[in-house]
């Protein structure tokens, strides 16, 4: 379970009528496993990177390889391997959904659209509710729930597609203490399964027990780019990015 499963090179993005491109001239590899954390402040290309991994952006020069697969030939394949878990997210108040159906969501990518689930996906939507103790809350309409039940409803659907890539935009940020460190703790057991887990962070306190790479971004650039202990992120962030690392 080694090799790189994520390949940028040379990679611009640039939103739909912008004038300058939101990310410029990435080129990154990132194996199978990797717990990477991306930091740097606001605007500075963090969710556009991810967003460019996943296929949801138009590259508008370079290559990518995800999963295997050549990004710019098919967007909806790699989609299909990659969990997003994207920032600020809330849900319709007035959705029809329960929590339980929208985890179950997670799985509708696996199954084409004119099937129904099947009792593995049951079993991966349940399975993936306990992994965030949230089993009590399935039946709860969606829209009824707190932002930070919401958030772990969105990361159990995201892991109940079973992904090879992880991507997750301020996973923490409407996390209480305890929930905070189950998810970290979550992440840490993802990463050690094989699969590569890159969140998007401006808090470094509960970072697992594990080697980490940092990716500093700035002006749409990775300016610094290294492996160190959960304990060596902020300072490295800060210097990186300047004083506003906290922004
Ligand atoms: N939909 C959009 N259309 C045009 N430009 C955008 C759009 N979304 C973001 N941008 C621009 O792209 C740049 C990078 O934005 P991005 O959202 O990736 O920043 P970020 O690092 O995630 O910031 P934050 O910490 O605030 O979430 C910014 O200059 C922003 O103005
Ligand atoms: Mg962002």
């Amino acid at each position: 379970m080694t090799g790189p499963t994520i390949t940028l090179s040379g990679v611009y993005t640039a939103y739909e009528g912008a004038a300058n491109p939101s990310l410029r001239n990435i080129n990154l590899t990132i194996d199978r496993g990797e717990f990477v954390v991306v930091g740097g402040p606001n605007g500075a290309g963090k969710t556009t990177l991810l967003e460019t991994i996943n296929g949801m952006l138009r590259i508008t020069h370079g290559s990518a390889r995800i999963c295997g697969i050549n990004l710019l030939e098919d967007g909806v394949g790699v989609r299909r391997r990659v969990g997003y878990v994207i920032q600020n997210f809330a849900f319709d108040p007035l959705s029809p959904f329960t929590a339980g159906e929208v985890v179950l969501m997670g799985r509708y990518g696996r199954l084409g659209y004119l099937n129904r689930p099947k009792e593995p996906d049951i079993r991966a939507a349940r399975q993936a509710m306990q992994m965030l103790g949230i089993e009590d809350l399935a039946d709860a309409p969606i829209g009824t729930l707190s932002g930070g039940q919401q958030q772990k409803v969105l990361i159990a659907q995201n892991l109940a597609k079973e992904p090879e890539i992880m991507l997750l935009d301020e996973p923490f940020s409407n996390l209480d203490l305890i929930a905070k460190h189950s998810v970290s703790t979550l992440l840490h057991d993802l990463a050690g399964a094989g699969i590569t887990v890159i969140v998007v962070s401006h808090a470094f306190d509960d970072l697992p027990p594990r080697p980490i790479r940092i990716l500093v971004m700035n002006g749409g650039e990775v300016t610094a780019d290294h492996t160190c202990t959960p304990d060596e992120v902020e300072d490295i962030v800060r210097t990186a990015s300047g004083s506003d690392a906290r922004a």
